[in-house]
């Protein structure tokens, strides 16, 4: 009998391990979002039984064990060196030059062949595999002594928590990092939050993966590519082409973009090619990484002191502009934190005109000393807002007054305050006209309850023409007066009410998450639906009930307390059941349109926006199904950025195209 069941667990854990790497690696996943859930939960139910079977590398481990109270230091048994830079052809053939002149080659025609490779913006990591379990994760630190960090490296799914044929110990290296739709995402959560946003892709991989709480770095979406072997025992690799093959045998996320190229050449045109092309990219690059190929040429090079001589990072031109500061405007957010916002003399930045650019908050002001007319150098990174870098002091016009903070909100007049422990102003009214705006439009916004004939111009003209008091009183709307209503006339009314009318069948967690709780993104929304299945009875929980929630720590659960000891809070919910909203989670019952019932989808390649798996939600939402490989029987293929071989099966016979934004379309009916 117990015999039995170590199989299953073995089997079951063989089995789910095969199914991550095809859906977080391999981006080809084989089985639904719900035949992996069974599977995962067959597995906790088993492990429940006999916890003397629990090992460190199973699925189920991802988030587990303790918040730290700080983060363990690791010396590093090999030092994780840093990068010469070059900044154009001339210093990259220079370094060509070098190559060869230390390895004896620069009288001959012989070249050298290099390992081209995206510069990922991120945090450099790495993670250790004894006997081919994952053991030990660190962060680079100054690179001789780094934190650690194993527990939340372990939360990202792709990485493999135990590998096959894998020598005694191999340590691995690779950059983590935010997608940049992720980023955005997390960077408009934190201004709501009344946080600083994160200043640039690195900041925002390091202050994820530094969590001292695993839970909470689970619910960042984090992912990370390898790039490199560190120490290992027993391996015997004559390149680096050839190491980054063994790395994606092991099922490690290599960048699919690495090229092995003959010569300097070659490598300078992949730079060129790049440094356009990588704005198109889901993730933020800074720059390409040439590394020689060969390990003998490589040991023969050696490295200084810093960095090794066998490589170079070509540096992206940076993507900065100077201007001028027009004005200094308030923006009133949802929860009314007053952010300063910097009109400027509009400007092109890396082929987009830029005019607004975020200050971040009063502090940032104050650092800066950024006044009205100055003029400024601003930085545009892709995913992160516009930013003031400095001010040019020597060119400020004579007589100008340092910035002062407002007193009160620049919408309704009401106090502006500073609340202990916050970097941000507040507007304290809580029925701040211009609070209510955001409300409404973070409620109707796609991530929430997604009404999208209800936008910002809309919102702005009900809540000023009165018809909206609360973000509830959406469901009160009545067709006639909408219609009276300047642009609006009865067929637009009635569009709307269609709208709202449609919206009350969404799914629980968007109505949860529309509600604006500070800290509760759709994803942590998600969590407490599973685990609380209606709006009710998460308004109920206890902080207790809630932290016992895997992935929601006491930060998440506090401010759900928070939110819904308001009573004008909990009768927002009484009056969403009262118009017929849906609060509960019933799958039977949560019918919907289903306006791609029983068509089947194929994905291939990354979308602007959405994730896969959020893609393949929606899809499924909507009666859809997504499979892994293309037929005559799939009616659409979804195509992203950098497609697969799937998109030629497509072409070849003749099924529908979709890009992401034909995908939204269809999916809103
Ligand atoms: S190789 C000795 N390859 O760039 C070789 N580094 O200054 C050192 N980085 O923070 C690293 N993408 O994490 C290498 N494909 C890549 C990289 C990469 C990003 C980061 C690295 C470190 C910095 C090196």
């Amino acid at each position: 009998m117990s015999e039995n069941i170590r199989k299953e667990i073995e089997q079951l854990r063989c089995k789910i391990r095969r199914h991550e790497r095809l859906y977080y690696v391999d981006n080809a996943p084989e089985i639904g979002d719900a035949d992996f859930d069974r599977l995962m939960r067959r597995l906790e139910a088993l492990e429940a039984e006999r916890p003397d079977l629990i090992a460190p590398d199973s699925p189920t481990q991802r988030v587990g064990g303790e918040p730290a109270s700080e983060l363990p230091t690791v010396a590093h048994r090999l030092p994780l060196m840093s990068l010469d830079n070059a900044f154009n052809e001339e210093e990259l053939r220079a370094f060509d030059g070098r190559v060869k002149r230390l390895t004896a080659r620069e009288d001959s025609n012989e070249e050298i062949e290099y390992v081209c490779e995206l510069k990922i913006d991120g945090l450099a990591v790495s993670l250790t595999y004894e006997n081919g379990v994952y053991a030990l994760g660190s962060t680079r630190g100054d690179g001789q002594t780094g934190e650690e960090v194993t527990a939340n490296l372990r939360t990202i799914r792709s990485v493999p928590l135990c590998i096959d044929n894998a020598p005694n110990l191999l340590e691995v290296r690779g950059e983590a990092y935010i997608p940049k739709a992720k980023l955005d995402e997390v960077n408009a959560q934190r201004e709501a939050n009344g946080e600083t946003p994160f200043a640039n892709p690195r900041n925002a991989a390091a202050g994820s993966i530094r969590l001292l709480d695993a839970g909470v770095a689970a619910s960042r979406p984090l992912d990370i590519f390898i790039y490199s072997v560190g120490e290992s025992v027993g391996l015997r690799l004559k390149s680096h082409a050839e190491a980054l093959d063994l790395l994606k045998s092991c099922g490690f996320r290599v960048n699919p973009e690495t090229r092995r190229v003959a010569n300097i050449d070659e490598a300078v045109q992949f730079c060129q090619e790049w440094k356009e092309r990588c704005r198109d990219l889901p993730y933020e690059t800074d720059g390409v990484v040439v590394k020689v190929n060969s390990i003998a040429q490589q040991e023969e090079l050696g490295a200084t002191a810093k960095a090794p001589r066998w490589a170079i990072s070509y540096k992206f031109p940076s993507e900065q502009a100077v201007t001028t500061i027009q004005e200094i405007h308030i923006q009133v957010g949802r929860t009314g934190v007053l952010t300063p916002r910097a009109a400027l003399e509009p400007v092109e930045v890396s082929g987009v005109t830029v005019s607004h650019a975020t200050l971040h908050n009063m502090d940032e002001i104050a650092r800066l000393d950024v006044r009205v007319g100055d003029t400024v150098r601003i930085e545009r990174a892709g995913g992160v807002i516009p930013r003031v870098l400095s001010v040019l002091k020597e060119r400020r016009p004579e007589g100008s007054k340092p910035f002062e903070p407002p007193t009160s909100c620049p919408v309704c007049g009401g106090g502006a305050v500073r609340l202990p422990g916050e970097a941000a102003l507040r507007c304290i009214n809580p029925s701040c006209d211009a609070q209510l705006k955001r409300s409404v439009e973070h409620f109707a916004g796609r991530s929430a309850m997604n009404i999208d004939t209800l936008g910002p111009k809309r919102i702005a003209q009900l809540v000023d023409a009165c018809f909206l008091k609360d973000v509830a009183d959406i469901y009160i709307l009545e067709p006639k007066p909408l219609a009276e209503l300047d642009r609006m006339g009865d067929g637009t009314a009635a569009n709307l009410m269609y709208a709202i009318e449609q919206s009350k069948e969404q799914d629980p967690s968007r109505l949860l998450h529309g509600l604006g709780i500070p800290f509760v993104g759709l994803t942590i929304a998600e969590l407490l639906m599973e685990e609380f299945a209606s709006l009710q009875a998460v308004a109920a929980a206890s902080m207790e009930a809630l932290e016992g929630v895997h992935g929601i720590g006491e930060k998440v659960a506090a401010s759900v307390v928070q939110y819904f000891a308001l009573p004008a809070n909990r009768e927002r919910i009484d009056r969403f059941k009262e118009y017929g909203l849906t609060l509960e989670r019933d799958k039977e019952e949560n019918g919907g349109p289903q306006p791609l019932e029983g068509m089947a989808f194929v994905m291939t390649g990354e979308l602007p926006s959405l994730t896969r798996s959020e893609a393949k939600a929606r899809i499924e939402e909507a009666g859809g199904r997504v499979t892994s490989s293309v037929s005559k029987k799939t009616a659409y293929v979804v195509v992203g950025a950098n497609p697969g071989s799937k998109l030629g099966r497509a072409e070849a016979l003749d099924i529908p195209i979709l890009d992401e934004s034909a995908l939204l379309k269809l999916l809103d009916g």
